[in-house]
């Protein structure tokens, strides 16, 4: 019989992936079942779904997917705690519609991060704690978010404290994409350079490789890969797909119409070849990468359908429509 994707990875790295209640019921469970061994909340646990007004939380999606994780000996990865995506307004804005001080802020991202990860003290092994704080061109290192306009730069510094004191257990990472970018890279390496150097309870960075058949090269992946862990800090690969579309900036030079929502041999054979790659890098790194997580489970429905391209559908993961291993699932757990 076909090798499962947690069994062929039990010695490297526990396989997670992102889902929703409705996949924990469904029929897409039985699979998770199967194949995985870590879970990731893909919306329930952010600040808008889980907060959506002052005092007001939304346990329900969170508890379910937990449970759902507990009751099958799947470990759960939370994400995440301070995002610029995904967060209600109110959060920004007193009573009066006006914009909150910076220190009504702080204690409001205090009182957010502080409830969510005691209420799940214990049963989270690692959180995103901030997500995509790094703008991915121009000169400073700090996206010009709410966050970083009203409190200023430390507000990245505060929320891993936070999350440290109220789960001292739990593993805290940085997370972001398009981390294979030089530029980027070395923006987010001198953001958690400065963090490690101030003592910062931070354990690793995430990558969360939103990739496609024509990128990244593996050169530039394991640059990321040893430039992070330089800083003794462990690596999670937290959103893995690979789309067969090419992404923004290489689309725009094509001519539209150019591109077809099916999923060609050709596709097929260039991802299994870059899956494979991949996952070979990734073994290569064994000890420094502690988790590898699918963004969605498979191809009947990825959150990369209609995205960023209205109307087009996407084919980025190891399952096919019927939830069947694709060429790429083999050489993945073969080798
Ligand atoms: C995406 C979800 O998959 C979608 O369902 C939602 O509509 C938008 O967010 N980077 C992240 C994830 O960190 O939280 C995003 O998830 C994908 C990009």
């Amino acid at each position: 019989a076909q090798k499962s994707l947690k069994e062929a990875y039990k010695d490297y790295f526990p396989i997670g992936v992102a889902v929703s209640p409705r996949s924990v019921t469904g029929p897409e469970a039985e699979l998770i079942k199967q194949q995985f061994n870590s879970i990731t909340p893909e919306n329930a646990m952010k600040m808008g779904p889980i907060h959506p007004a002052k005092n007001q939380y939304n346990w329900k999606d969170g508890d379910a997917i937990v449970e759902f994780g507990q009751s099958n000996g799947i470990k759960v990865r939370g994400h995440t705690l301070c995002w610029h995506n995904q967060t209600p307004k109110w959060f920004f804005t007193d009573s009066t519609g006006a914009q909150v001080s910076r220190e009504e802020l702080l204690a409001r991202l205090k009182q957010h991060i502080t409830d969510v990860v005691t209420h799940y003290k214990g049963k989270i092994y690692a959180w995103d704690v901030v997500n995509e704080a790094v703008p991915d061109t121009g000169k400073g290192i700090y996206r010009e978010s709410k966050f970083y306009q009203i409190i200023g730069e430390d507000y990245i510094q505060k929320a891993f404290e936070y999350a440290h004191a109220a789960d001292p257990g739990a593993k805290l990472f940085y997370n972001d994409y398009n981390t294979e970018s030089a530029v980027k890279r070395e923006k987010i390496y001198q953001l958690v350079k400065k963090l490690k150097d101030k003592n910062v309870p931070i354990h690793g960075v995430g990558l969360q490789a939103h990739w496609s058949i024509f990128e990244p090269t593996q050169a530039e992946l394991e640059k990321s890969i040893t430039q992070f862990a330089s800083l003794g800090l462990a690596v999670q690969i937290t959103e893995l797909d690979v789309s067969v579309h090419p992404k923004e900036h290489e689309r725009r030079e094509r001519k539209a119409g150019d591109e077809k929502s099916v999923f060609t041999p050709e596709m097929e054979q260039k991802q299994a070849a870059h899956y494979k790659m991949i996952f070979d890098t990734f073994r290569k790194h064994k000890g420094t990468i502690t988790g590898v997580t699918f963004w969605n489970v498979s191809d009947k429905t990825t959150w990369l359908d209609n995205f960023p391209v209205p109307g087009r559908k996407d084919y980025p993961l190891l399952f096919d429509q019927n939830f069947k291993p694709k060429k790429a699932f083999d050489g993945v757990v073969n080798f």
